[in-house]
């Protein structure tokens, strides 16, 4: 019998026991029940996390975008598959239906062929929230080339770094995007990046803004020429399950970006299931999921997973302030949204500007509110539950990572009863514990450790491209045979989790990863600044903000600090992205410091949250007196 769609909290508990007490048959009955395989496989899974080593459905062989397009044409072949809401209101939605789809994504994928691309090459994808990004990644998949997404809001320096870490030898980018009332140069930004590419061979250009851009000879193509073109049949290629689908970077603690490398069959798998549960998707049913797909969410949760459903998922190009800050709203309105799934940070902003804008449009349509990203504080979470749910639609807190793939911890709508700011229970197959700093498992409920993953689900990502022992080191070692997600969490009671956010040197600033490291790195390279540590502190907006803590070489530098904050930031900007500027610099005199020459964070952290009460022992430090000067000063 298929548990593809659990209805009743009874029956989550039954599934979920079935899918802990023998994993392999029950993943076996969900992958041969609703997916299309050419072969299938070996054998269901074999794991070692001391290698560390996941393979699931080995043997088998498939096409990921048979699974997303075409076996839809029969039965839905004229359903909107892409419902493209553009970035200016006025310029009008459009719908893709699967047939549609079926044939840009061949014609897509016919002209990476033309222009050399083969199955294992990678293709680096920057490209706006316009329909050909969704399409670029299925074209990808169609010929089995691995696409790495590098979201189009990260800098030229970002970008090169990305496209040479996986060896890129295309990119296919456009002439510029929107956002808001701003037009950004992308194709720039590209020209930039690939001062330091010599892999790339070829840029593909798809035309959104018509602005007047440099087209290097020989190099960069125009797109539509090509599609118009190119054959709209092209037969998908055969991977094996195990095959690498993509390649995801996201900030670690320490270090470069870490290419996250997700495989073709257990990565399919399990997003669709995940997309038909946690969202209680119908036939019939509008999604909307806001993210980019230049993250995680997007890729499973705007093409993968709703698509493998034969879902109506909706490509939204802009921001939510644009034209004003009802477009959501409106969008859902004029689109009769079900599922909606946000950020909580784009919660915060919104639930700032008041409810009347949100009171000017019928909300009615919508079943299941999603959240995702960050952990939602209480108020933001009643606001979006009362406000747009109008207590009416469960919201589901989402819990998961760029490296689960897939949502690993989250309430199943009108199935697991909500509680404020709890990613409540597990997903089916998912084994989370807590774990304490000595690597005890703490069992029982009421506890509040680090969380751990014991037991391997389909769509873990496979391992670091180019970097296994990195892959091993940062979610491996920390605790035996377990993988360690850098998150800590509680349960309660009843078993119900929350996660109360990063235990490592990651801040989540408006729901995006950062990573101290390479801020610090950037701002190091200034020839003023002697050294810098960056901490987050609260921010009711962005949920977490960074607050820099720089030395001046010269302490008497003669420069405004107004003017080298400034120098700052641009240069943060250009290295890494906008998104990564500190909200506050202070200057400083020295930095605390271990005798072994370790900045203490912890202290730093304390004082940009203004909690200086309890610093703890200061008086082992290297320089315990610069402490003071920093409280004396804090912003
Ligand atoms: O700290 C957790 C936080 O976001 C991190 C993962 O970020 P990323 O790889 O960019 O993926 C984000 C989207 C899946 C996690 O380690 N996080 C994500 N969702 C939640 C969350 N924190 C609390 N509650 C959530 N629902």
């Amino acid at each position: 019998m298929s548990n593809y769609h659990i209805k009743h909290l009874e029956e989550y508990y039954q599934v979920y026991r079935k899918s802990v007490r023998n994993p392999e048959g029950f993943w076996e009955e969900i992958a041969e029940e609703h997916f299309l395989w050419r072969k299938k496989w070996d054998n269901v899974l074999s794991w070692d996390f001391k290698k560390p080593e996941v393979k699931w459905f080995e043997g088998a062989q498939l096409n990921i975008t048979e699974n997303c397009i075409d076996r839809h044409l029969a039965t839905r072949g004229d359903k909107t598959a892409i419902l493209f809401e553009p970035n200016d209101p006025k310029e009008g939605s459009e719908h893709i239906t699967y047939k549609q789809l079926h044939h840009r994504v061949n014609k897509f994928a016919n002209v990476l062929k033309e222009q050399g691309v083969k199955k294992g090459d990678r293709v680096c994808i920057y490209v706006p929230m316009i329909p050909e990004l969704a399409i670029s990644l299925l074209a990808c998949a169609r010929i089995g080339a691995i696409h790495s997404v590098v979201f189009a809001g990260f800098s030229s320096k970002a970008l090169a770094t990305r496209i040479n870490d996986s060896d890129c030898k295309m990119v296919i980018t456009s002439d510029g995007s929107y956002r808001g009332s701003k037009t950004i140069d992308l194709k720039g930004i590209v020209d930039e990046a690939l001062e330091s590419c010599e892999g790339v061979e070829k840029v593909l250009v798809a035309k959104r803004i018509n602005s007047d851009i440099n087209m290097k000879e020989g190099r960069d193509l125009w797109l539509q020429p090509l599609l118009d073109a190119a054959s709209d049949q092209c037969k998908a290629e055969v991977m094996n399950a195990e095959d690498p689908l993509f390649i995801l970077y996201t900030s670690g603690s320490t270090g470069k970006p870490k290419g996250m490398v997700h495989t073709t069959g257990g990565y399919m798998v399990y997003t669709a299931y995940t997309f038909k549960n946690a969202f209680q998707y119908r036939e019939n049913d509008v999604y909307w999921c806001t993210a980019d797909i230049g993250w995680i969410t997007g890729h499973s949760y705007i093409v993968y997973g709703p698509l493998a459903n034969g879902a109506t998922t909706v490509l939204f190009e802009g921001v939510p302030s644009y034209p004003d800050f009802g477009r959501f709203w409106d969008i859902v309105d004029k689109h009769k949204v079900n599922q909606f799934y946000t950020a909580p940070t784009a919660i915060r902003a919104l639930a700032k500007q008041g409810v009347e804008i949100v009171e000017k449009y019928d909300l009615s349509s919508l079943k299941v509110l999603g959240s995702v990203g960050e952990p939602i504080n209480e108020e933001a979470w009643h606001w979006y539950n009362d406000n747009i749910g109008k207590n009416n639609s469960p919201l589901i807190d989402s819990w998961w990572q760029t490296e689960t793939g897939g949502i690993m911890i989250t309430p199943i709508p009108y199935v697991t009863p909500t509680k404020p700011t709890y990613a409540t229970l597990p997903f089916i197959g998912v084994q989370p514990c807590l774990m304490d700093e000595n690597g005890k498992e703490l069992k029982g409920n009421q506890v509040d450790g680090r969380l751990c993953i014991k037991f391997p689900w389909p769509s873990i990502a496979r391992t670091i491209w180019g970097d296994h022992q990195r892959y091993k080191d940062t979610y491996f070692s920390t605790y035996e045979n377990m993988y360690f997600t850098g998150d800590g969490a509680l349960r309660d009671e009843v078993g119900y989790y929350r996660i109360t956010g990063r235990v490592d040197d990651v801040i989540i600033v408006s729901g995006h990863n950062l990573g101290t490291a390479p801020i610090e790195d950037a701002i190091n390279e200034h020839p003023a600044i002697a050294e810098s540590a960056i901490v987050g502190f609260p921010h009711e907006v962005k949920g977490s903000a960074l607050y820099g803590y720089i030395t001046l070489k010269d302490a008497g530098e003669s420069r405004k600090h107004d003017n080298l904050r400034k120098e700052i930031n641009q240069l943060i900007s250009d290295r890494i992205g906008p998104i990564s500027k500190l909200e506050k610099i202070q200057f400083t005199n020295g930095l605390p410091k271990t005798r072994s020459g370790k900045i203490m964070r912890r202290i730093l952290r304390k004082i940009a949250e203004k909690d200086t009460s309890n610093l703890g022992d200061t008086s082992t430090l290297l320089n315990p007196e610069c402490v003071q000067e920093i409280i004396d000063n804090a912003l």
